[in-house]
Formats: C-alpha cells, sequence, structure tokens
C-alpha cells in the first residue's frame, strides 16, 4: 500500500483540509505515516499569512531533500502553493506537485502523474468546491474541525487570503448538520466550525444563526466553538443564537487587529474602534463569562505613535484573555504593499511596539487569570501535557488547565478546582467527574 506524510502549517482551516487530503488518499488505498523517510508521498501543507511563515516552508523543504526516498513525490499544497504556483517548482527542482485549496480532489490523479515524472501546478478556484463527498481522516480523537464556509469576501488590505482562497461560499446547513452528527456518532463530543469570517455563513436560506441553531442541537454534541468571526457579521440574531444555544461555549476569538479608527480605515476593517468596543459590549452583555481573545498587528504602514497607542489604551479597555499579536508583514499583491514607501514603520519601532503590546496584554491576563483562581469549571481533557503525570484540558471559556491523571481521562468532562495559574494557564483539582448533559440544544 502507498504511504503519505502530511506536513500542516498554518490556521485550523489548513489542519482541516489536511484531513480532507488523507480523508482523500485513504479512500484509494493510501496509508498515513509518521515521518517523512518512510512516504511514498511526502506533502506540505502550507500557509501564505506572513513572509515568516512562508520561509519556515521554504527552509523545511530544503531539508527534506535529505530524509526523501528517492522515488518519493513531493508536493506543497495550501496557500503558498496558490501564490506562487509555479514558480514553486522553478525554485525547487525536488517539488514535482503544486496544489491549492480547491484542487485536493484531483490528489490521487496527480500524484499517479507525478509518480511518471510529470511536474504539475494545479491552482483554479472551484467555487463549488466543499469537499462534500470526501470522508475526512481526523487528526483529533476529541474534537472535530468542520469547514463550513471556504474563501473570503472582505478585502483587508494586509491580507493574502482573498488570493489564495478566493471568494466565500458557504456548505448547505443539513450537510453541516450531517456531519456533526456522524462525528458525534464517532465519540467526538466538541465541534469548532470553521471559517475565514465564519459567523457571516450564509447558505442562501439560512445565516449564522440559523446554523449555530440547528448543529448546536444535535443530540450528543456537548461543546460548539466556531472560529473565527468578524464583528460586523454579530449581528443581533447570531449573538441572541450563542446566548440561547447550550452547547455553544463562552468564548469567542475577535481579531480587532488595531484599537485605532485611523489605522482599521487604512486596513479596511470595515469598523471603526468603537464599533469594536460595541460588538465586545453585546457579546459580553448577552454572554456572561465570555472568554475574549484576538489578534493584532504592530507596523502597519502609516501606524503613528498616537495610533499605536489607541491600540494599547483599547487593549486596556476591554481585557482580553489573550491575544495573538504579529508584525506586519507585507504580501506581494495586497493593497497595503501600495501604500508609499514614506508610510513604512521602521524596524526598531515595530519592535518596541510590538514588546509593549505584548508586556501590556501578558500583564492583563495575568490579573485576570490569578483572579479566577479558587473557581470552579467545567473542563475536556483533550490530550497529555507536556509536563509528566499531567492531562492538558480546557475550560468551556478556553483557559488550558493541567490536571492530574493520565490518557484514560481524555475526552472526559471533569469538574476542577482551579487551584493555581502560571499567569497563562492553570493546574485544576478535579472536584467530581461529569457525565454527559442529558441532551444537547
Ligand atoms: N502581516 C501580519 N499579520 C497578518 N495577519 C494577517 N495578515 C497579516 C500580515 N500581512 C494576522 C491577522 C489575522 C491573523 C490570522 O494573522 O491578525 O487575524
Ligand atoms: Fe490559513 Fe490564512 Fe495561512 Fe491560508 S494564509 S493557511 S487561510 S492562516
Amino acid at each position: 500500500m502507498p504511504t503519505v506524510f502530511i506536513e500542516t502549517y498554518g490556521c485550523q482551516m489548513n489542519v482541516s483540509d489536511s484531513e480532507l487530503m488523507l480523508g482523500t488518499l485513504a479512500a484509494e488505498g493510501y496509508v498515513a505515516v509518521d515521518g517523512p523517510e518512510d512516504a511514498d508521498v511526502v506533502l506540505l501543507n502550507t500557509c501564505a499569512i506572513r513572509e515568516h511563515a512562508e520561509t519556515r516552508v521554504i527552509g523545511r523543504l530544503g531539508e527534506l531533500r535529505r530524509f526523501l526516498k528517492k522515488d518519493a513525490v513531493l508536493g506543497v499544497t495550501g496557500c503558498m502553493a496558490q501564490r506562487l504556483g509555479p514558480r514553486l517548482l522553478d525554485s525547487d527542482s525536488r517539488v514535482s506537485l503544486v496544489i491549492g485549496p480547491d484542487g485536493y480532489r484531483a490528489l490521487p490523479t496527480l500524484i499517479e502523474s507525478a509518480r511518471k515524472g510529470e511536474r504539475m501546478t494545479s491552482t483554479d478556484f472551484d467555487l463549488e468546491e466543499h469537499y462534500e463527498d470526501v470522508q475526512a481522516s481526523r487528526f483529533d480523537g476529541v474534537k472535530a474541525w468542520i469547514p463550513v464556509q471556504r474563501g473570503c469576501d472582505y478585502r483587508c488590505t494586509y491580507c493574502i487570503v482573498p488570493f489564495t482562497r478566493g471568494n466565500e461560499r458557504s456548505r448547505q446547513l443539513e450537510d453541516v448538520v450531517r456531519e456533526t452528527a456522524a462525528v458525534v456518532a464517532q465519540g467526538l463530543t466538541e465541534v469548532v466550525l470553521l471559517g475565514q469570517t465564519v459567523n457571516s455563513y450564509h447558505d442562501g436560506a439560512r445565516d449564522f444563526a440559523d446554523l449555530l441553531r440547528a448543529v448546536g442541537a444535535v443530540p450528543g454534541l456537548q461543546r460548539l466553538r466556531f472560529t473565527s468571526p468578524h464583528p460586523n457579521d454579530f449581528s443581533d440574531r447570531v449573538i441572541a443564537a450563542m446566548a440561547d444555544v447550550a452547547t455553544v461555549c463562552e468564548h469567542v476569538h475577535l481579531p480587532m487587529q488595531s484599537g485605532s479608527s485611523r489605522t482599521l480605515k487604512r486596513m479596511l476593517r470595515r469598523y471603526s474602534r468603537a464599533e469594536y468596543l460595541d460588538c465586545v459590549a453585546r457579546l459580553r452583555a448577552a454572554i456572561p463569562g465570555l472568554g475574549l481573545t484576538t489578534d493584532i498587528i504592530v507596523g502597519f504602514p502609516g501606524e503613528t505613535d498616537e495610533e499605536f497607542a489607541e491600540t494599547l489604551s483599547a487593549v486596556r479597555e476591554i481585557g482580553f484573555d489573550d491575544a495573538f499579536m504579529f508584525k506586519f508583514s507585507p504580501r506581494e499583491g495586497t493593497p497595503a504593499t501600495r501604500f508609499p514607501a514614506s508610510e513604512t514603520v521602521p524596524e526598531d519601532v515595530v519592535d518596541a511596539r510590538f514588546d509593549e503590546l505584548m508586556k501590556t496584554v501578558r500583564g492583563m491576563s495575568r490579573d485576570r487569570n490569578f483572579r479566577r483562581v479558587g473557581e470552579r469549571t467545567e473542563v475536556l481533557v483533550e490530550k497529555e501535557a507536556r509536563k509528566g503525570e499531567l492531562m492538558q484540558a480546557r475550560s468551556r471559556d478556553f483557559k488550558t488547565v493541567l490536571v492530574p491523571g493520565d490518557r484514560t481521562l481524555i475526552g472526559q468532562y471533569l469538574h476542577v478546582e482551579l487551584t493555581g495559574t502560571t499567569g497563562s494557564t492553570f493546574t485544576g483539582q478535579v472536584v467530581r467527574e461529569r457525565k454527559a448533559l442529558p441532551t444537547a440544544g
């Protein structure tokens, strides 16, 4: 039987795509292996969001040359493949396949051609493609990533995603519900709905509020999450559905990007600082105990000291539980690369702003976390922690909690008391085990 090794970079959507690729290949008799050395086919499923994501892949391709079997097929898939297309074949003679996010259905045939010595690029967009008939081979035994939408119709000026994943399209609600019921039947009790702006989901007749209500009511489902939403798509209907549906977890990852209306305007985020704050206020009012995390970019072209100060003050005002922070990385072809060179923020200024933001975010989340010690919460045990003898679990509001125990606990829900925190993760003691909720919905 032919063997395949897939290495995944980037976001959850890419993890989910890797599961679909593996599913496509498994249906053709391929067997997944744990490393590139033994594989007949090695695929790097790549990300293009920042330059660093791409340099890692280039480095990895160089390194892989030494491990690969002589006749192994090496392919690059995902966002970097879509962005660079044939340029990847030109720059690396060992690579024989370059396949964008809408081309995975043809993987088996493309691999066959590559085995015969052909070198190919497949980067056409397919607005109908949802891989509806593909059975994903899931990597995670506790939670399931379920894509509900592909592509993106926003055009944030820094972002490469509209170029790498094309326009937005949503799956039919029934298909998402059916997939949820299938994963629950397999014993997975947490589902994460995925989309580039997941709450703009619309299948022609049903919106994201309808989707949350329908998926959230699948019997046996315990936890429902989604990522990543756009602030402008949090309609009252969607927020009401989140509040009503018991399985929807009390956590939102809500990318802010900047706390300055002027910067937000240049980013074409389509909301102001005040509108973002209002969205946070509406979510917090509807969902008590909401965990809130975000993404922030520093050093966007033209960002002044005053604008950066507005980001810091927004962070202080909101009090995020955590944030992913990024230094602006210019991406070829995006509108932000066409701002005048004089707007480029000098590297030392970006570095200093990044450090200050990091300190502010971390300091605030530390304070918030220390105040939580002593509370009781429900956690789902996900995997072994890196530190011995402990298991890593997660609360509904997305806190990482380390609990004593062994692998037999994986997939179980526990009631724990938060006994300590490093400032970012918690330790917990089991108060009692919890059996499944009687019914979801
Ligand atoms: N430079 C830096 N960060 C970026 N992001 C997206 N594009 C860029 C870029 N060109 C960040 C945003 C987004 C997250 C996934 O990555 O914060 O929310
Ligand atoms: Fe995901 Fe964006 Fe990276 Fe593509 S470019 S893998 S959509 S984070």
